[in-house]
């Protein structure tokens, strides 16, 4: 039994095969050849949180590889009643091939996967939103080659997103560089275990150091789902970790910008930056359903 809670759940060796694997089921739908190795499969897609790109893509996906997914809100399910996690695991195991969980502690997926006799993913927690980085590696990949050995710059919130490409340069080995105000560094626990296993990855809490000859330059928003109250506070703390023009002129002349979306113009990002030619985000929010239909391959078939 396989689950994608983390970048660490895979090898090295089977990142890159779910990668090459998402490039062929993309050319395939390209194509538009049928590959329905997901006949009869279904998906249950729990969201305690919002989502344009993550309910699209694995909802598509699930359809595109010939199964079904089930959009199931917390709101409107028992879970949200207070039912508990692991009666809830037990009960859709015995109906669905996959879980995928949307929600906000980390130790929630973690409890339900320990109840599940079928995979689980995680599509996002408060700690990690490993689904999302696979595509960004993925989208790195397509325009510029290997990802091994580059440099990726993260401006911002020490946040999931942050996690994610901090476990990502163990499984990838790229060269991370953050830059976050002191107060909204990353956790601790998993920067030293990322770095036990190998990741090289620096901290500073300046932008245009990280960037400094960056192959690829990323942020996220200052207030992630859940921290709505924190928007006025944080907008004070993040002042000068805007990615602009400014931030993107220390990077390599063809480095590429990644933002997870949604994104926020004039806060994290500028407009001139995100809407620029250095920017792929569009590119990368579609490959989250290529990604991701590799991924319900992988585990899936493999249970
Ligand atoms: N990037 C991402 O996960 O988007 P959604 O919140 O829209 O799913
Ligand atoms: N850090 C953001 C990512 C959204 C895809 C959040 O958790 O809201």
């Amino acid at each position: 039994m396989r689950h994608f809670l983390t970048l660490l759940d895979v090898t090295e060796d089977e990142a890159h095969a779910l990668l090459k694997r998402a490039a062929e089921l993309k050319s395939m739908q390209q194509r538009g050849e049928a590959h329905p190795t997901l006949a009869g499969k279904t998906l249950g897609m729990i969201f305690d949180k919002a989502s344009t790109r993550t309910r699209i893509s694995f909802e598509v996906g699930m359809y595109q590889l010939g199964g079904h997914a089930l959009f199931l809100h917390s709101g409107t399910t028992q879970l949200g009643r207070g039912e508990p996690v692991e009666d809830s695991a037990r009960v859709l195991s015995r109906m669905v091939d996959a879980v995928m969980i949307r929600t906000h502690a980390h130790e929630i997926v973690q409890r339900f996967t320990q109840y599940s006799t079928v995979p689980v993913i995680n599509a996002l927690t408060d700690l990690t939103h490993p689904c999302q980085i696979l595509a960004d590696i993925f989208t790195f990949e397509e325009h510029r080659g290997d990802i091994k050995g580059k440099t990726v710059a993260w401006i911002g919130d020490g946040n999931n997103m942050t996690h994610s490409w901090i476990n990502g340069a163990v499984t990838f080995g790229y060269k991370l560089n953050i830059a976050c105000p002191a107060d909204y560094s990353p956790d601790e626990t998993l920067l030293q275990a990322a770095r036990d296993m190998g990741a090289d990855v620096s901290i500073s809490s300046d932008p245009l150091l990280a960037a400094k000859d960056a192959d690829l330059v990323t942020t996220d928003v200052w207030a992630s789902m859940g921290q709505e109250e924190e928007q006025a506070e944080r907008e004070k703390a993040f002042m000068g970790y805007q990615v602009d023009e400014r931030v993107m002129a220390y990077a390599k002349p063809d480095a590429l910008f990644m933002h997870c979306l949604p994104a926020h113009r004039g806060e994290e990002v500028a407009a001139s930056v995100i809407d620029g030619p250095q920017s792929v985000v569009w590119d990368e929010a579609e490959n989250r359903l290529h990604v991701q239909k590799a991924l319900l391959e992988f585990l899936i078939l493999q249970t």
